[in-house]
């Protein structure tokens, strides 16, 4: 490549930083793209994950399709989400999602972003960025631990629910109000967004009380393995602070122990499980008010890591890249137009990536059949509550879950176009690089 036109850093090889990477290299060729990661390799921890059409669809526009299916299988659009009321003898199903399900193995879609990216990427790693800065008409600058730092034109953090990026993105914004004298209330609650806070979700719990759990589980790999995840549900303690390990093993009696009394394909499932893990389900709050600051974004679960309820995560993930990429990738971004690229991002995808997390939380109290009423734990244990209401709960599913079908990311990619078209053409200035921080607030006392 001659002299690039443009740089951009990946905090970052996750599944959002690989995706995002994919679809900046097949966006404009004079783009080089750095990609720093912490860890020794790429890896995906755990197995399964559950791809909807609205991904399909965008794996299928960057010519993936084909080798994803080489090892997942194709899609079989016959394939629905079941739910199950299954915590009693002869279960009951009670709901249907509206749109077809296709599990993969983590590790085949991360095998193929990195075989795509390998050309046209550098990668480095054991490189943990710490801060950066981000001084207008200059370079933005990025440090990392070991002492070294590098140079981009723009910053794009995919570094997980646990950011460094989003941490010091926001820690920044609270200084400078601090600095203007602004009350304690309003700086804290631009600063309490540096940090990851629990869901009240634990997926397979052992010494958790089993009062509210459920069982997600689906083949992958063309039937191969089953991946399945054991989910315990505090939503009375979302949004606090858990101090203990994320993850750490557990046995498989731990697990068998809290299915005591479920149906027998519960039971027989749950027998299976080898070498669990204990996760703790750790998020970003659903009113972080911004995903981008000067000329440094957030992408993935690094701006909105949720609860798994609507298996949206990595969706939702795959969708910033795209847009992201869309907008960079236009014959007009330069390094001055950064700013301007990132607001349209922003406004675009901050507003649906966090009605998911919403309908995510929501979604947990549909499938343990909240404000069901006349069913408790007594009753449901005793198989003594009125089955009739249970087919009732399909339509309201079919409202969490009405996205589905209709699946594309298109509109959302064409709206951020425009907003970013207008707002190039309408700017004379070009750099625009004041910190959001009115509009931080604004979002922050809503
Ligand atoms: C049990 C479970 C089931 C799920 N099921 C689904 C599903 O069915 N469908 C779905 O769409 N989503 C699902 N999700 C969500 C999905 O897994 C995540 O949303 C997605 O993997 C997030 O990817 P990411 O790249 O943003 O973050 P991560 O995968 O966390 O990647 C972040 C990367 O950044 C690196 N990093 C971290 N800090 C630094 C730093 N300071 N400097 C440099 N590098 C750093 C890390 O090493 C890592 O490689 C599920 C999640 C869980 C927990
Ligand atoms: C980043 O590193 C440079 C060079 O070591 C240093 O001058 C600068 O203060 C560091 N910036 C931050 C924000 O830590």
């Amino acid at each position: 490549m001659a002299k690039p036109g443009l740089t951009v850093a990946i905090i970052g090889g996750g599944i959002a930083g690989l995706m995002f990477a994919l679809a900046l290299s097949k966006s404009r060729e004079d783009i080089a793209i750095d990609i720093y990661e912490a860890g020794p390799d790429f890896s995906e921890l755990g197995a399964g994950l559950n791809l909807w059409p609205r991904v399909l669809e965008i794996m299928d526009s960057f010519g993936l399709i084909g080798e994803l299916q080489a090892t997942a299988g194709k899609p079989d659009h016959e394939k629905k989400m079941q739910f199950r009321k299954g915590d009693e003898p002869g279960s009951i199903i009670w709901g249907e999602s509206p749109a077809s399900i296709h599990g993969i193995h983590r590790g085949d879609l991360l095998k193929i972003l990195v075989e795509h990216t390998a050309t046209r990427c550098q990668s480095h790693f054991h490189k943990k960025i710490v801060s950066y800065e981000d001084i207008p008409h200059q370079p933005v600058i990025l440090n990392f631990t070991d002492g070294t730092t590098a140079t981009c034109d723009l910053l794009v953090g995919a570094d997980g629910v646990k950011s460094s990026v989003r941490a010091y993105m926001y820690n920044q914004m609270a200084d400078k109000l601090q600095s203007e004298g602004r009350i304690d209330d309003e700086v804290e609650n631009v600063r309490k967004h540096a940090k990851p806070y629990w869901s009240g979700n634990i997926i397979y719990s052992s010494k958790e009380e089993a009062r509210r759990q459920m069982i997600i589980t689906y083949p992958i790999s063309q039937g191969r393995f089953i991946n399945t995840a054991c989910v315990v549900v505090k939503d009375d303690l979302y949004g606090t602070i858990y101090d203990g390990p994320w993850a750490v093993r557990t046995t498989n009696e731990e697990v068998v122990k809290q299915y005591n009394g479920w149906d027998a394909p519960a039971q027989a499932l749950v027998k299976l499980a080898e070498n669990p893990m204990r996760w703790v389900v750790n998020i970003v709050l659903d009113d972080l008010p911004t995903f981008a600051c000067g000329r440094v974004a957030i992408i993935g679960d690094a701006a909105h890591s949720m609860t798994t309820h609507q298996a949206a995560g990595a969706m939702q993930a795959v969708e910033d890249g795209y847009v992201l990429a869309a907008l960079l990738g236009r014959p007009e971004t330069s390094p001055g137009t950064i700013p301007l690229a990132l607001r349209a991002y922003d406004e675009v995808r901050r507003p649906i990536a966090q009605s998911f997390q919403r309908l995510s939380r929501q979604t947990a109290q549909m499938i343990l059949l909240d404000k069901m009423d006349g069913v408790t734990k007594e009753t449901s244990a005793a198989s003594v509550y009125s089955k009739e209401t249970l087919p009732n709960k399909n339509d309201l599913l079919q409202e969490l879950f009405q996205w589905a079908p209709k699946s594309s990311v298109v509109p959302d990619r064409d709206r951020a176009l425009q907003i970013y078209g207008t707002m190039v053409r309408n700017s004379n200035s070009g750099f625009e690089h004041r910190l959001p921080l009115e509009t931080v607030l604004a979002f922050s006392k809503m």
